[in-house]
């Protein structure tokens, strides 16, 4: 029988603990527009809500935004987008890092370690790659197809402990972990990085279309009546939701039957992430009602949460000189973390530092 005080305690994790945390969490989003309700609810929200319990960096991934085509100019003003966003959301910037990858080298100087430490077989796997390459593979970037190696790297170099994200990004964290435990048998100590664990929270891990209840909600999207963005005002938050897909019959009697209407079931997750309950509860309120009863609750609710953040996140971009200041202070945060521990990794693969 296993003796509890013999269990294997992980060292990453007692270390925070000695400090009154739950560990260390980096997480990203892509300065690729369009940012959406999705984004908020599956990730951004849940980061602003942890930063009590963890040491946090969250950081805007333009290196991952340029493995497909971006316009220089408007990758900047997107990047800023996204940093606008993290404060809007509620993060606080004095004790935790907001910050773009680029400004941090380290995140590029690992990715190369670890794609020469991950295997072809685990990269042909990635959904995420088939999906967003489409048919024309052979067109797609290099670097599009390296993108989950280079995330690995993103937590690593900080040897982050949970990593929040939509369901979308589950596989990724799994090859971070593989990554993480073959570079660890290879080069260094079984503890040298954490096998990372995901936090995948709340009502709407996974937001649909608005109008395609089988399609993820994307930022890249064709139809902007698929998503509500984090920008949007009342009235176009209105009308999404009033045009979003439905089906002819009553709201579901309950979880088994909303399981069968994806647009129902969507709409339903969306009001149950929004109003802070559970799916049930939301299933629940709305047995047997109309459509257009539950559309105008939701919408309300949308305006209610969504307008106060949106609103502020254009004060902020209105005010560049100062979301710059913040990633600025974030870069040297994160630099001060990243750099050392570049350092042990460089060292333990037999680099040379004359
Ligand atoms: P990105 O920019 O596509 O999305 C940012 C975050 O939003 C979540 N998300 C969703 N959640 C619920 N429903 C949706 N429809 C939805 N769409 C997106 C994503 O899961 C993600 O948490 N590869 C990442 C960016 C990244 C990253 C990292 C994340 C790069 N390095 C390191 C975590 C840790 C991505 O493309 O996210």
């Amino acid at each position: 029988m296993s003796d509890p005080t013999n269990a294997p305690v992980n060292p990453h994790l007692a270390a925070y603990a000695a400090r009154g945390l739950k560990g260390r969490i980096l997480s990203g989003v892509q300065p690729t527009g369009n940012l959406h309700l999705g984004n908020y609810l599956g990730a951004i929200r849940n980061f602003a809500r942890l930063q009590g319990d963890y040491e946090c960096f969250y950081c805007v991934v333009d290196l991952h935004a340029i493995t497909q085509p971006q316009d220089p100019a408007q990758l900047a003003a997107q990047t800023r987008e996204i940093a606008a966003a993290y404060l809007a959301a509620g993060i606080d910037a004095s004790r935790h890092a907001i910050f773009n990858q680029s400004a941090v080298p380290a995140h590029a100087q690992l990715a190369w370690v670890f794609n020469c430490v991950a295997r072809l077989g685990w990269m042909n796997r990635m959904t995420q790659f088939k999906e967003k390459a489409g048919k024309d593979r052979e067109n797609a970037s290099l670097g599009l197809y390296a993108y989950p190696a280079l995330m690995a790297a993103d937590i690593l170099i900080y040897k982050a402990t949970h990593v929040p994200v939509g369901e979308d990004q589950k596989q990724h964290l799994e090859l971070t972990r593989d990554i993480a435990i073959k570079f660890n048998n290879d080069f260094a100590q079984p503890d040298f990085f954490p096998v990372t664990e995901p936090l995948i929270l709340g009502a709407a891990t996974r937001v649909m279309s608005l109008r395609d209840g089988t399609k993820k909600m994307s930022k890249s999207d064709p139809s902007d009546f698929s998503r509500i963005t984090l920008t949007d005002e009342a009235d176009a938050i209105a009308q999404k939701i009033r045009r979003a897909k439905t089906d002819p019959h009553p709201m579901p009697a309950d979880a088994a039957e909303a399981e069968k209407r994806p647009e129902a079931d969507n709409l339903l997750g969306i009001y149950a992430a929004l109003a802070d309950i559970d799916r049930d509860a939301a299933i629940a309120e709305f047995a047997g009602r109309q459509f257009s009863d539950f559309k105008a609750r939701l919408t309300d609710l949308a305006v209610e949460k969504l307008g106060p953040m949106g609103a502020e996140m254009k004060r902020l971009m209105a005010d560049p000189a100062h979301v710059d200041r913040v990633l600025r202070a974030g870069a040297d945060k994160a630099n001060a973390v990243a750099e050392p521990i570049l350092a042990e990794v460089y060292r333990a693969v037999g680099f040379l530092r004359p």
